[in-house]
């Protein structure tokens, strides 16, 4: 069957190529907007119910409010007409939601509260990383430029985006940001570590994304009587993680066997981390809406 390509704005469905927002949309001239990706498999979103709640937040904290009917549950409903109108029912799929402040004369200050929110909501087919996730991927390590508010998932990409293309550029598949001496989350993960027989990973405070995956894997680690603690690890102890691996919604669980040119532990992913992965593989099989 070919592939359609169709996307929602404002109200619309319609060809991506036809796919228009203002150019004095907030989200292009100031990056004023906060977004949700989701992950669908077999036509199942994983995780929604978290998903809203953290758009929400999201909103929230940057003082958008939404309007008449808008909310995150319609736009996961939305996301999930454009699953079926793509023909992306079988298979593995990422649902993107992006709500801006809507487009207004440029002036840093907010614009006229009746000023609609651009809503823009698009799926994409999906290739997990099947290779790296069973030999492990390669990581550096990258000041972490991010303002302070990493908690919302903001439009603010830049310092991410800088530090992605460093790794890139470096062969690696992350870059894993160090801010005071702790290193707090990759450029488009959470991490967890373990050091001296511990499982840590950075807590949620305003220097990491609250995570979905971290969340839901804190919860499956739990389940398997597996202790995590939530103190960072420090720059200094890198040398000490026997194991290393990322979570997201595109990760999973992804291991890391070489920080900065260095063998993590031995070299190859670890055993807890086969583990968390294997567990969260099944939740994802079996999950969903
Ligand atoms: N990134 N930390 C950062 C900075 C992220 O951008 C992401 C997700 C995560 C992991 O969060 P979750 O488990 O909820 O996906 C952590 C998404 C996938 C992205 O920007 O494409």
């Amino acid at each position: 069957m070919d592939q359609k390509d169709v996307v929602y704005v404002n109200g619309s469905f319609l060809p991506r190529a036809e796919a228009r927002v203002s150019v004095e949309d907030r989200g292009f001239v100031f990056g004023d907007g906060v977004y949700e990706v989701l992950r669908a498999i077999n036509g199942r979103l994983f995780a929604t119910r978290f998903h809203n709640q953290r758009l929400e937040r999201s909103l929230e904290g940057i003082k958008i409010s939404l309007q008449g009917a808008d909310s995150p549950g319609r736009f996961v409903e939305i996301g999930r007409q454009l699953l079926k109108e793509n023909r992306l029912l079988d298979g593995e799929a990422i649902l993107y939601m992006q709500v801006t402040r809507g487009a207004s004369t440029r002036a840093h200050h907010f614009p006229p509260a009746d000023t609609a929110p651009t809503v823009y909501i698009s799926v994409t087919r999906f290739s997990p990383y099947t290779d790296l996730a069973a030999n492990g991927a390669s990581a550096i390590t990258h000041p972490d430029l991010r303002e302070v508010r990493c908690d919302l998932k903001t439009l603010n990409l830049l310092a991410n985006a800088l530090a992605s293309q460093t790794a890139r550029e470096r062969g690696a598949f992350e870059a894993m940001l160090a801010r005071d001496g702790v290193v707090t989350e990759g450029a488009k993960t959470n991490f967890f570590g373990v050091v001296d027989g511990t499982l840590r990973t950075h807590p949620c405070d305003n220097h990491i994304l609250p995570g979905i995956t971290r969340s839901v894997l804190h919860d499956l680690a739990r389940e398997l009587g597996i202790e995590l603690d939530e103190t960072p690890i420090k720059v200094s102890e890198i040398t000490k993680l026997s194991e290393l691996f990322l979570t997201g919604t595109t990760t999973d669980v992804m291991p890391v066997v070489k920080l900065d040119d260095t063998p993590v532990g031995k070299g190859r992913p670890g055993e807890l981390t086969r583990r968390l992965q294997r567990v969260l593989a099944e939740s994802l099989a079996s999950g969903g809406d």
